[in-house]
């Protein structure tokens, strides 16, 4: 639990256990930060950072330059977890107000780290003159350590092309201090400037603006002129091609997969038009995506001007591209509009949802829009069973948790759902109308389900009164599971499938003469809905007539898994246990891990494939199947 004492926020370890009765949730209040945002915030951040793939360190200094709202407060708190902090100083300005010569002065400061809790590291204190001045500049001289949560080393085997060594990072949700001490909490926003020094033949890229043409130096200078909130920043180090799909668009990966993905993501500027068509301007200039290594933990990671992608999105016929309209979604929702805390993350990814369904109607037709619903309904429902109640709510409690490990589809699904509902009752013109004007005056700010509430309220619920409750909107937001009027959606292409998948169990049709024009969702829907138990034979005889264990679309191929796993089907291990171990999507592989648990023999087959695979998963992923394949040994269980 923690504790605000005279300013200060100290986390107590060994008070109430996770899901204890706590106290009521103040809106607004950071639970997963230590910075004392009501004294000093960062209004720029500018990194000077070495990076060294071989000793897999980063090091360097970060310059915060902060406004000062307390003229008494003595002490600035930021947030660090993994780090070596070498020296902190103040810029000599903010104390003596004068510059020696031309020279800026810097003037040492006392600080220490308090002890650290185990989900959020250590408040960094640094001790301050108070000031009537209304910023002041602080530079850390620091490095990180091998155990930093949100950096991923890749050795040059563990890359496409096997000849250099790759890092990337993914700062959500609180990763970002653990390569950069700094307020991490996404209601601070703030610009930032980066010089990256790397070897000469690698390339470094980041969430900022960047030059394509750049030559391979060593030196990488990188701008974000728009102010951000922390997990937002992002790099990545490896030996990249790039290519450009578009004026404003382009793909960056290793060479073996940089014309795939280029091809893969042509459609990127159609579906930015589509976007600014529905929601408004495009604010970021650029929209770039990077590729990472299979190992990435994510589908997808909405760093402004670049998104980072997993490359199980290149499955060959642009079916798996939704993931990108959603990064690209992000650019309104999340990275224009922020969550303030993490409680607040469905108003990032409800929306993101939302608009991704709205931007893949446009682009590739509504049919293939609704099919993503239906399966990402089904999705909601698997996780609905699973969740207490309490974790069943959009505005989720996440007090002495880490926010990575209460990872579901609620904000996601459920959260779509609630917007899907307001675009039903309120009308598709309306409902627009309110979307537009809420990115417009909520741009660039970070904001809480309350806020959010507020504007709803003036601008949907008493606009049109008589349609919507406010008690309505609130059970939707606090309520756990589905609303009895929630509007499901349905999808006619869906009929076909139903239907061959009883005619093929009831023994009425032979494979092959089904499917033969199916698209991926199809399959998707085909796979994810058979009966509890198939026979051995069975199996057979769909693999051997559609391929499955070797299909070349992840999301298939995942499916497909889970009833291999399921059922035993031995002949699909082996294929399992290499997807297992090339694959680092948490999505992809978590249920195929909580499946292998659910038998003696799979729980051995699941331990000895993590210990295997486990060297090459981002700690992200580490962290996520530990809680699966060894759930007392890991930390943040229930
Ligand atoms: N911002 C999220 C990823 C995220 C959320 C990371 C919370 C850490 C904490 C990203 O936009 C996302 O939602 N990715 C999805 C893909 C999407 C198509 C649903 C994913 O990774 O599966
Ligand atoms: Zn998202």
């Amino acid at each position: 639990m923690r504790v605000r004492a005279a300013g200060l926020i100290i986390a107590c370890a060994g008070l109430p256990a996770a899901g204890a009765d706590l106290s009521p949730i103040e809106p607004g209040f950071d639970y997963h930060s230590f910075a004392n945002v009501d004294q000093f915030r960062t209004t720029h951040i500018d990194l000077d950072l070495r990076i060294d793939l071989e000793g897999k360190v980063i090091s360097g200094v970060v310059e915060l330059e902060l406004k000062r709202l307390d003229p008494r407060a003595t002490q600035l708190v930021l947030d660090a977890k993994d780090l070596m902090i070498n020296d902190v100083m103040q810029k000599s300005t903010d104390v003596l107000g004068a510059t020696a010569g031309n020279q800026t002065i810097w003037v040492s400061r006392p600080f220490h780290l308090e002890k650290p809790d185990p989900i959020l590291g250590s408040a960094l204190v640094i001790d301050l003159p108070p000031s009537r001045r209304p910023g002041e500049s602080i530079r850390i001289d620091y490095e990180t350590l091998p155990s930093a949560g949100a950096l991923q080393w890749l050795t040059p085997k563990q890359t496409a092309g096997r000849h250099k060594a790759f890092l990337y990072t993914q700062s959500e949700p609180i990763g970002a201090r653990t390569w950069i001490p700094l307020q991490d909490t996404p209601q601070v926003r703030a610009t930032y400037k980066a010089k990256i020094h790397t070897p000469s033949d690698v390339v470094a890229v980041m969430s900022a603006e960047n030059d394509p043409t750049h030559k391979r130096n060593g030196e990488y200078s990188f701008v974000m002129p728009q102010a951000i909130p922390s997990y937002l920043i992002a790099l990545a180090v490896g030996d990249l091609q790039f290519k450009e799909t578009g004026p404003r668009t382009g793909v960056y990966a290793e060479k073996p997969v940089v014309k795939a993905a280029a091809k893969e993501f042509a459609d990127t500027e159609s579906m930015i038009a589509a976007g600014e068509k529905l929601f408004g301007p495009y604010r970021w200039t650029r929209y770039d995506i990077l590729v990472l290594p299979p190992s990435f933990p994510v589908g997808g990671m909405e760093n402004p001007r670049l998104s980072f992608i997993t490359p199980t999105v290149i499955a060959g016929d642009k079916s798996l591209v939704s993931v990108i309209a959603h990064e690209l979604a992000h650019s309104w929702s999340g990275n224009l509009v922020t969550n303030a805390t993490w409680r607040d993350l469905w108003l990032n990814e409800a929306f993101t949802v939302y608009l991704e369904s709205r931007i893949t109607a446009v682009v590739y037709g509504e049919q293939r829009a609704s099919m993503e619903e239906v399966l990402g309904l089904q999705s909601l429902r698997r996780d609905l069973a699973r969740l207490p109640p309490k974790d069943q709510v959009l505005a989720i409690d996440l007090r002495d948790r880490d926010p990575e490990l209460v990872f579901s589809d609620v904000p996601y699904q459920k959260g779509r759902l609630f917007l899907s509902y307001l675009e039903a009752k309120f009308g598709r013109e309306r409902f627009d109308a309110f979307l537009r004007g809420y990115f417009d005056h909520f741009a660039f700010k970070s904001i809480t389900t309350e806020q959010f509430d507020q504007y709803l309220n003036e601008h949907l619920l008493d606009r049109f009164p008589g349609i919507v409750t406010h008690a309505e909107a609130l059970a939707w937001e606090h309520d756990p599971g589905l609303a009895m009027d929630a509007v499901l959606p349905v999808s006619g292409a869906f009929s076909p499938v139903d239907e061959a998948r009883t005619a093929w169990l009831g023994g009425k049709l032979e494979p092959k003469t089904f499917g033969l024009d199916w698209v991926t969702q199809q399959w998707l829907y085909f796979l994810d809905n058979m009966p509890a138990a198939l026979r051995a034979e069975q199996l057979a005889r769909l693999d051997q007539a559609y391929g499955f264990t070797r299909s070349s679309n992840a999301e298939i191929e995942h499916s497909w898994l889970v009833l291999v796993i399921r059922n035993d089907y031995q002949p699909g291990f082996a294929r399992l246990e290499e997807y297992l171990t090339t694959v680092g999507r948490r999505k992809l592989i978590a249920p195929l891990y909580a499946e292998l648990m659910k038998t003696p023999s799979g729980n051995a087959f699941a331990k000895r494939v993590f210990a295997k695979a486990m060297p090459g998963y981002h700690p992200v992923t580490v962290a996520a199947i530990e809680t699966i394949v060894n759930p007392t040994v890991a930390e943040g269980s229930e």
